[in-house]
């Protein structure tokens, strides 16, 4: 009975509020700043990207990296020195941000504390010419969308902070945009308001269809939330796709240790004669002809310096391992227990993830297999493996 009532709901909800699905294109998007001594910062670098219609797109990474600049490009509050930005067909390039039909939601809600909610969220529809009750009705419609349609007389400082999030989501949507750009809306909350609004942004942006940028430097909401990720680092793109395809096939070192958590382990190595080796402490500075190491794959690449990837999970204490390592600590952590080995004949620690039931204990040495590596070339980061 319950359930069917909440279906009918979010039908009726969706059919008032469905907004025109459109695509976000950007092309070799550039802009640099240049302070006063004249030094250029190039905060977003030929960027080119695209974002179907209808999508949440999480644009993920660490802090400076060019995702708000990215943002105000397309919303238009910056003007980009080079590039263009396209909405479906259109050039939007030089759209004053009032006439590209964007909702923006930024990380300190900004609504007016002399205000109620109601007006907080009315007051886009102001000066534009739609009659009163219309306005309360649009008002009405958003703030059921947030679920915060019984909180409309109260003031902002009458509300949690995740309540505040979504007046500012409802205003950002009143005017029906095409499309929503959130600038780390939920980093002001605390961890589990965080992910309560964070499922809630979800399911409003999958009720409306809204075309969604979500800016956040953190890997895990990213994951959860987006349909795909594009991961940014110095103001370059590093890889668009699904977020699990991201975890899985990292492009280069910065994305593989970017996403994860414990992170990726990342052990130096080198390829030499079509073999993979672990560098052993002593050789470490020798030229790679002279290197010597762990012998652990045969592999068909050219010699190179590198840097293998494991993940923790991939790790499994077996008898015939290839890993022989130092167990230092042992952390029981629920379901898994967490292990900080060193890598033996190197300065090399690692932590590998298994399941709880493993037999390890601390200060013996144990051997590793994995089921998956990666290799990285250890110049340019690019993944060969
Ligand atoms: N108005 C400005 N003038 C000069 N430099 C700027 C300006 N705005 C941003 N920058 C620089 O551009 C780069 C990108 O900044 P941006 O705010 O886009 O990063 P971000 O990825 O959003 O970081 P954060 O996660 O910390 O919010 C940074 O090096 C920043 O210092
Ligand atoms: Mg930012």
């Amino acid at each position: 009975m319950e359930e069917n009532k909440t279906l009918e709901t979010t039908a009726e909800v969706r059919e008032k509020t469905i907004h025109e699905s459109i695509e976000v294109r950007m092309e070799n998007l550039t802009k640099e700043f240049s302070d006063k001594t004249g030094k250029i910062t190039v905060a977003v670098n030929d960027f080119t990207v695209s974002i179907e219609a209808g999508k949440l797109i999480g644009l993920l990474g660490p802090s400076g990296c060019g995702k708000s600049t990215t943002l105000y490009l397309v919303a238009g509050l910056l003007k980009p020195t080079a590039g263009r930005i396209y909405f479906g067909e259109d050039d939007i390039t030089s759209r004053p941000p009032e006439k590209r039909g964007i909702g923006l939601v930024f990380q300190n809600y900004a609504l007016y504390p002399h205000m109620t909610v109601r007006q907080n969220i009315v007051f886009p529809l102001e000066n534009m010419g739609v009659a009163k009750d219309e306005r309360n009705a649009l008002a009405q419609e958003m703030a059921e969308l947030v679920h915060i349609g019984d909180l409309m007389e109260r003031k902002p400082n009458q509300l949690s902070g995740g309540q505040q999030q979504r007046v500012a989501i409802a205003r950002a949507l009143v005017k029906k945009p095409k499309v929503l750009l959130l600038d780390e809306p939920l980093s002001n909350l605390d961890a589990r308001l965080r992910l309560q609004t964070r499922e809630e942004i979800k399911r409003i942006q999958r009720e409306t269809g809204i075309t969604t940028i979500f800016v956040t430097h953190d890997q895990e909401e990213a994951m959860s939330i987006s349909d795909e990720i594009v991961v940014m680092n110095y103001g370059l793109l590093q890889q668009k796709d699904h977020p699990q395809e991201v975890y899985d096939n990292p492009v280069n070192m910065f994305v593989a240790k970017f996403l994860g958590n414990p992170p990726i382990n990342t052990i130096k190595g080198f390829i030499k004669n079509n073999s993979l080796y672990i560098e052993d402490v002593n050789s470490a500075s020798l030229e790679l002809k002279d290197k010597t190491g762990i012998l652990i794959e045969e592999i068909k690449e050219s010699d190179q310096e590198v840097y293998i990837g494991i993940r923790p999970e991939f790790f499994k204490v077996t008898k015939d391992g290839k890993i022989k390592a130092f167990v230092e600590i042992v952390e029981h952590i629920g379901r898994d227990v967490m292990a900080i080995a060193k890598i033996q004949d190197t300065d090399v620690e690692i932590r590998a993830l298994v399941p709880s039931d493993t037999k390890i204990k601390a200060n013996e040495t144990i051997k590793f297999s994995y089921s998956k590596y990666f290799v990285f070339n250890a110049s340019t980061g690019e993944r060969i493996k």
